[in-house]
């Protein structure tokens, strides 16, 4: 053997060891290896104490809304989920034994949320979060199961997810999974009162605020060290701002009466939800009770802040801003008033952080396509703000939202017609 072949073959042989290395790291990350779970398992509970805390947690977690289709049976899934990597399917979680979890054992369930595995081992994707119901207590896992198992069955699969290769393979979800994913448990900090642990518990595990509000990596994992700095949503439309920046979405400087509100609402003196996150309130927050409620704000109020950088901030033309100005007398202030003050219950725009945010993606979508905060017991019947899109030119929007951005003390940088031009071609 010539020194050279020699040298080829220990290479060979070293990248053989590193694959057969790393597929088994893998899968020891991965918990393939562990024993199965007992084919005599735990029914589900049929107390029906246990099966309203399911409920309760099925709406606050949002299994409710991420399992059911517009027009289709509660909880029968179909709901398709949109990642940077394809649709996918939510499951059927009634208790129709082809379709659904009618089959299911209390064990396999927990596997599912704790473990992202589904009853025949399958790893199932992160669009599902259980990169936060990890987290779940076995007692609440269990609790939610009863629930799922109460309601009527509906024999409904889901069609096929929409990936192409490599996302729609289980070896790159290994593969994932390993990098980015390891099973945990409930958030638990002794030297904190009850309170806060509960707060913790509720934002990081069931109501999982991480899975928009945390930036994940070109991999889709979340990035930890940058925990609900904030994040744009798949698609790009909206931002999810940070909760720990106190110029973007953070409640530690309001007052806990107006975070409650605006939690359970949807609106408050200083801001009002919208989009996905008017979603959020509307099918899962407004449910809290009045104990849970305190101890999400009391937790969220109490994060170390960790305010961005932001650019400097450049101004329109001053002919941008004089055509914004026209348009808003025109269009706006009849609703938000001549100084962004607000009117007869409409909205503020004066020193308001939706409005300044650094990144106008939010007021594109609001001014493009309107929008409405969620109906809620705290604020049943709310008003809507009309879609402009048919109205105002590309550059009248821009002006109008540079004018925003830069009236009334307000200090925030221009937006361009090319970013309203974006956001009409999405939808
Ligand atoms: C953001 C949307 C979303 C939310 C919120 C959500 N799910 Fe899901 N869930 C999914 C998707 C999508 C899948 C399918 C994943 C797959 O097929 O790999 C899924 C799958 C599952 C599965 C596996 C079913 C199977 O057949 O393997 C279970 C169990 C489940 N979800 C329960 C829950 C529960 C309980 C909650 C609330 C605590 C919940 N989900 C909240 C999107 C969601
Ligand atoms: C489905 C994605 C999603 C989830 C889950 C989510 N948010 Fe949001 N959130 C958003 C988006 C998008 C915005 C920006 C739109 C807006 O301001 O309403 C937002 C805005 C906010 C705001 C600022 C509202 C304002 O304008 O003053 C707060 C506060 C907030 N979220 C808190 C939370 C908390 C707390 C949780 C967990 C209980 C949570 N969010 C879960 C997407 C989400
Ligand atoms: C008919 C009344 C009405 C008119 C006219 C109107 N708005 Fe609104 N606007 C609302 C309501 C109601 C909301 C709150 C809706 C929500 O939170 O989803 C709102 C919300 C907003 C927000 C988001 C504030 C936040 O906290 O997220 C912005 C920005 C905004 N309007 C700008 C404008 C501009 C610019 C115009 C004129 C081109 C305009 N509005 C015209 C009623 C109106």
């Amino acid at each position: 053997m010539t020194a050279r072949r020699r040298l080829l073959w220990m290479l060979a042989c070293a990248a053989l060891a590193v694959l057969v290395a790393g597929a088994a790291a893998v899968r020891w990350l991965n918990h393939l290896d562990e024993a199965p779970l007992p084919a005599q398992g735990t029914a589900p509970s049929t107390d029906p104490a246990v099966v309203e805390r399911g409920a309760y947690l099925a709406r606050v977690g949002n299994c409710i809304a991420c399992h059911s289709a517009p027009g289709g049976a509660p909880l029968a899934g179909a709901l398709a989920v949109q990642t940077p990597f394809g649709a996918i399917y939510s499951s059927n979680l009634t208790p129709d034994a082809d379709t659904g979890l009618g089959l299911w054992t209390a064990e396999e369930f927990w596997r599912a949320l704790h473990n992202g595995r589904s009853r025949d081992g399958r790893l199932l994707y992160p669009a599902f979060p259980y990169t936060s119901f990890t987290q779940l207590t076995r007692e609440d896992s269990d609790a939610l199961f009863a629930f799922l198992r109460s309601v009527p069955a509906v024999r409904q699969a889901p069609p096929a997810h929409e990936l192409a290769f490599p996302a729609n393979s289980q070896g790159a979800l290994a593969l994932w999974r390993a990098l980015y994913f390891r099973p945990g448990s409930p958030p638990h900090d002794e030297a904190q009162p009850p309170q806060w642990n509960r707060g913790a518990y509720l934002v990081r595990a069931v109501a999982h605020c991480a899975a928009c509000h945390t930036p994940r990596n070109a991999l889709g994992g979340l990035r930890g060290s940058a925990d609900l700095t904030g994040a744009w949503l798949p698609g790009g439309r909206w931002y999810a701002p940070s909760l720990v920046d106190p110029a973007e979405a953070s409640l530690a400087a309001w007052p806990p009466e107006e975070a409650a509100a605006l939690l359970a609402s949807g609106v408050s003196r200083h801001g009002s939800v919208s989009g996905p996150m008017a979603e959020v309130v509307f099918t899962g927050l407004q449910y809290l009770d009045a104990g849970d409620l305190d101890a999400m704000v009391g937790y969220l109020r109490a994060l170390e802040q960790r305010p961005a950088r932001k650019a400097p901030v450049h101004a329109a033309p001053p002919a941008v801003l004089e055509r914004g100005r026209e348009v808003y007398a025109q269009h706006c202030a009849q609703c938000h008033g001549r100084q962004g003050e607000g009117r007869g219950g409409f909205v503020a725009l004066a020193g308001r952080r939706a409005v300044t945010l650094e990144h106008a993606d939010n007021l594109v979508q609001m001014l493009v396509h309107g929008g409405y905060s969620p109906a809620t017991r705290g604020n049943p019947r709310p008003h809507g703000m009309p879609p402009f899109a048919q109205q105002l030119s590309d550059a009248d929007m821009a002006a109008v939202l540079s004018y925003i951005r830069s009236a009334w003390g307000n200090q925030a940088s221009a937006v361009n017609a090319m970013d309203i031009h974006r956001a009409r071609e999405r939808r």
